[in-house]
């Protein structure tokens, strides 16, 4: 794949009406995705799911680059104005390749995450969990000593938490068993805030603040970078003016039912639109 051309939106006409594209590995871009659409009520999103290849965590730095751009190119078909990266493993990894190949405002997870959980440490003793390569990127550690080189990171790879929360295994006492394991470490360190550094993670919220003790802070993704994407697009001059509640259309690249399940349950409501999508047949089109 040549990515030496800077690829622009193919659109034309009404940008600022034009959804805003949302990629993850499968369905935890969606905690994202839900106060985006509190923050940002007007706005259409796109969701794109990869749950063929689900996880990302476990994946070689240019494996998650290639994936993030070919689901980057599948949402630009889809005519986006923005693309958020809700996806930590692929925001720490790929987004300096995707701003160099496609000319949209795109923004990622990691920042806003590190900037909110210095705001609401009062100890900046900090935890932080993750995918694999997220932590073993030290992206977060990077990122909040980048802002206050006094705070003390502590960095821990949860990587069973994805599978339970694609499973929908939200209080099961699998997931309680698990946290206690992962937690334990974090909690005897005596942290005050605790970044839920992976998109998954916070729809298992219940059972990660019960485990590491309600005195700790939880930092959630989406929380942190709903306001980031709106004053973004404010700045650029591209937020929708349209008066009608925003629209929430979903694809992902394996097993919809499954997606629509765990979603409905995650986000409270019936969702349509869910359609599967095969990536290898639409980036070979274009
Ligand atoms: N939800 C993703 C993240 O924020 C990726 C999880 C995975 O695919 O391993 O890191």
């Amino acid at each position: 794949m040549n990515h030496t051309d800077k690829q622009k939106p193919i659109h034309q006409g009404e940008v600022k009406r034009s959804p805003i594209g949302v990629f993850d590995s499968g369905i935890g871009g969606l905690t994202v995705v839900k106060r985006l659409a509190s923050t940002l009520p007007n706005e259409n999103i796109i969701y794109f799911g990869d749950t063929a290849r689900v996880p990302y965590g476990s994946k070689s730095n240019s494996t998650v680059i290639e994936y993030s751009i070919q689901n980057t190119k599948f949402l630009l078909l889809k005519n986006i104005k923005a693309l958020v990266v809700a996806c930590n493993t692929a925001s720490s990894i790929a987004i300096p390749d995707l701003k160099k190949i496609f000319d949209i405002p795109i923004i990622g997870m990691i920042e806003p995450g590190s900037k909110m959980a210095l705001k609401k440490s009062q100890t900046n003793k900090i935890g932080v969990i993750g995918t694999r390569a997220t932590v073993g990127n030290l992206a977060y550690s990077k990122e909040i000593k980048k802002l206050n080189d006094s705070a003390k990171v502590i960095e821990k790879p949860c990587p069973l938490f994805v599978p339970l929360a694609e499973e929908g295994w939200i209080k099961h006492q699998a997931t309680y068993e698990i946290a206690e394991e992962y937690l334990k470490e974090l909690r005897d360190a005596g942290i005050d805030t605790l970044v839920l550094g992976c998109t998954h993670y916070p729809i298992l919220s219940e059972v990660i603040q019960k485990v590491i003790g309600r005195k700790v802070t939880l930092i959630d993704s989406g929380v942190a970078s709903s306001e980031v994407i709106k004053s973004e697009l404010e700045k650029l001059d591209l937020l929708s003016d349209s008066k009608q509640t925003g629209i929430q259309e979903y694809y992902v690249s394996d097993i919809p039912a499954k997606f629509k399940e765990v979603a409905e349950l995650f986000l409270g409501k019936e969702i349509d639109h869910v359609h599967k999508v095969d990536l290898e047949v639409l980036i070979s089109e274009r």
